[in-house]
């Protein structure tokens, strides 16, 4: 449930081209595990990059989206606004390209390129953030009531009202708190490119610097900010004026000016790294008792600003809050008891003829009652229920649709062929082909909607059972710090020197030296590996929770290509990212993935865990890649896959990997085959599975590299 940050459900996409529809991703479907890496690996035009661009909403103008939903936070990303994706893409959703120049503006100074989505998201994620307090806020105050009983109304709404408040009085101190921040880490981040061009001897206009300096010093007085550094800031500001009147142009002597700066880049360190004060109890503290003693040091003061809050406050509102969260579950959980029902009577509806109205009205009532039947306090939104809706709209209407295009597109395919045989039996060279027709059979459109209500029913299923497992208090907890931490987004600002700040910082992490210097670079002026660094900063900067890497290796040299690996594996243990690598090379992915979907001809043929895959493999394509792929301990030649992959114009009939597949069985040809569970975490679609199948032995290059890998394992050694 809460586990899958993002779902892909039998995603169907096409390409309009001229010589017909080219069907580059076949109904695939995978979860992404919410801080793991998937791998998608196959080989090239196996559909891997269109999957990766429908996730991210950038593909190209021709595309058809045939079908199927992909999941996030709430919503269907191949339904939403563009707008909407304006929000996620980049925000929350970052991905990495192969080409490193491609994503990099050659003419724009990389530290630019860096800050500028930065500034762009602020303020969009204040309104944003705004509109999420107050709508959670008006939630959590009904539940509240509801679980309460009327007689407590004017208390809850009292309390509701006094939460609010002093959330925005906390959001006053902070705002002031912030802006001499922000003026004290631009004086530093000034003090420091000055120290850093004394250091390279640039040529510098000291005494205006130092008349300046002076004066912003001026501008970081905020109560918070400088409590207890008051004669500090005198001091250092005394000591930029002596060196100021001292410094003798002529004879460039610069020690006195290097200890004065030396001076203030320490008071600013020391200035902001200082804990932050906790403005939501503080706000609480300032409103409760208007003679309220703020001059303690800030630790002490959020430590009786704490008492006061929980004595006067928080204890009474967490325990009605408390109550609210469980009501508002157990009343969701009871809608969805009810529900369950009625999707057996929808599907046995959808399992016989229907008419379009009667179809739309039970999409209607039952996406009324499912919407009713969402949890409004939860804190991770439930995807499937709130897509339910345009779900199964979108298959009822597809469903019509095509029961009354088929006979149309029957009868065109039919002229069009027979006027072609026509043309060719009078020996005319015909130049054209005829467009394959689309057809869809009534049962597949019809399972179409049924996948829907039994995906809910199973969804639903998974709640009810985990029912008993709920711990309200750590839920309560988790929601009392959200509003907090939308409070104080509310009044976050990006500047640009912040910006330029936390840019500095994210080259550092992802291992550029001298980023101060780097930053005013352009992109020539860096090798492949740095420019692959520099991309994974800017997909970093808004601070996404997925990370889409494509081939993002390829471009580079081996040593180079394992350091980018690694650093993407400390980033995703570092940040907590979720992580989509794609690859046609499944060396690359040994020591990255979680889990693997490898694909071949636009479908997933085998779907596991990353043990599952090197250890067991079980389809005849995943053993090809396995072949093909290089392996330092053995001196044999790689075998590369026979044949090529086929056209996607015309899909062959059946496996599509059957005509280079020696282990090919005759139904190969005819049926594509179902996914065979081997175990909970491991699926192929292979008929070798069947039981019925004739017995085939793993390839011994396979067997021998399992061997390989096992003695390694038992030597010690971690890698693959
Ligand atoms: N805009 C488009 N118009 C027509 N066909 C397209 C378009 N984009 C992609 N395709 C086709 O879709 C298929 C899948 O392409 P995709 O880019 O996903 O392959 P891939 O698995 O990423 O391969 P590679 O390893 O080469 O990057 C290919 O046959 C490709 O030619
Ligand atoms: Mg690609």
């Amino acid at each position: 449930m809460g586990n899958n940050i993002l779902e892909v459900k039998n995603l169907k996409v096409s390409f309009r081209t001229q010589a017909g529809t080219l069907k580059a991703v076949r109904d695939i479907s995978f979860d992404l595990k919410r801080g793991k890496t998937m791998a998608i690996v196959g080989e090239s035009g196996s559909g891997k990059s269109v999957t990766a661009k429908a996730i991210l909403g950038i593909l190209a103008g021709n595309t058809i989206i045939e079908g199927g939903e992909i999941l996030y936070d709430g919503k269907d990303l191949l339904k939403i606004t563009e707008e909407d994706f304006h929000n996620i893409r980049g925000d929350k959703i970052s991905m990495i390209f192969q080409d490193p120049l491609s994503s990099l503006d050659p003419i724009v100074k990389i530290g630019r390129q860096i800050t500028e989505a930065m500034l762009l998201k602020s303020g969009t994620n204040r309104r944003e953030a705004k509109k999420e307090f107050n709508g959670r806020l008006a939630t959590l105050k009904k539940e509240m009531i509801e679980a309460q009983g009327k007689e407590h109304e004017t208390e809850i709404k009292g309390m509701v009202k006094v939460f609010d408040k002093f959330c925005i009085e906390a959001n006053h101190l902070e705002a002031a708190y912030n802006n001499a921040y922000t003026n004290a880490a631009d004086l530093l981040s000034y003090t420091e490119d000055f120290l850093f061009k004394l250091d390279k001897k640039q040529r510098l206009d000291v005494k205006g610097l130092l008349r300046d300096y002076r004066k912003r010093l001026g501008k970081i007085k905020d109560p918070f900010l400088t409590k207890g550094f008051d004669s500090r800031i005198e001091d250092v500001a005394a000591g930029l004026s002596k060196a100021a009147l001292g410094y003798n142009a002529k004879q460039n002597e610069l020690t006195e000016v290097t200890a004065a700066m030396k001076d203030l880049e320490a008071l600013l360190n020391e200035i902001t790294t200082q804990q932050r004060p906790n403005f939501f109890r503080i706000g609480f503290y300032k409103l409760y008792d208007p003679n309220a003693n703020l001059d303690l040091p800030n630790a002490e003061l959020d430590e009786v600003a704490l008492k006061v809050l929980n004595e006067n406050f928080m204890d009474r509102f967490f325990a009605l809050t408390k109550e609210g969260v469980t009501y508002s579950y157990r009343q969701a959980l009871e809608r969805k008891k009810a529900i369950m029902p009625k999707l057996s009577e929808a599907r046995a509806f959808f399992s016989t003829d229907f008419s379009k109205a009667e179809a739309n009205k039970l999409c209607k009532s039952l996406s009324t009652e499912i919407e009713a039947s969402i949890d409004q306090l939860e804190y991770i939104k439930d995807s499937t229920a709130y897509t339910f809706r345009s779900s199964l709209s979108n298959a009822i209407e597809k469903y019509f649709f095509y029961l009354k295009r088929n006979p149309k597109e029957e009868a065109r395919f039919e002229r069009q062929t027979k006027r072609r045989e026509a043309l060719i039996a009078r020996g005319k060279t015909v130049t054209w082909k005829v467009v394959p027709k689309v057809v869809y059979e009534k049962d597949e459109l019809r399972a179409n909607i049924l996948k829907i209500i039994d995906r809910m029913e199973e969804h639903y299923g998974a709640y009810i059972a985990a029912d008993s497992s709920i711990d309200f208090e750590q839920r309560s907890v988790a929601l009392i710090d959200h509003f907090k931490e939308k409070a104080s987004e509310v009044v976050y600002r990006v500047t640009k020197s912040m910006a330029k700040e936390k840019a500095i910082k994210l080259m550092e992490e992802v291992g550029i030296h001298e980023p101060r210097l780097r930053y005013n670079q352009y992109p020539f002026e860096f090798s492949g590996g740095m420019r692959q660094r520099i991309v994974i900063a800017i997909a970093l900067a808004a601070n996404p929770d997925i990370l889409i890497c494509d081939e993002p290796t390829t471009a580079l040299d081996v040593t180079i290509q394992s350091q980018i690996l690694e650093l993407i594996n400390k980033l995703k243990e570092e940040r907590g990212l979720s992580i989509i690598f794609i690859t046609h090379d499944l060396g690359v992915v040994a020591n990255m993935a979680d889990d693997i979907a490898v694909m071949y001809a636009g479908k997933i043929v085998e779907y596991g865990t990353a043990d599952d895959i090197f250890y067991d493999p079980r389809h005849p394509y995943t053993w090809a890649l396995l072949s093909s792929m290089p392996d330092l301990d053995t001196k044999d030649k790689l075998d590369a896959i026979p044949g090529t992959p086929p056209n996607m114009i015309y899909p062959p009939k059946g496996d599509a990997f059957a005509a280079r597949n020696k282990y090919a069985l005759k139904i190969d040809y005819e049926e594509h085959p179902p996914f065979f569970k081997v175990s909970d975490t491991h699926y192929a679609a292979t008929w070798l599975l069947h039981p019925d199948a004739p017995k085939v032995e793993v390839p011994k290059a396979i067997t021998d590299r399992i061997r390989r890998m096992n003695e390694k394992l038992e030597g010690g050694a971690k890698d693959v």
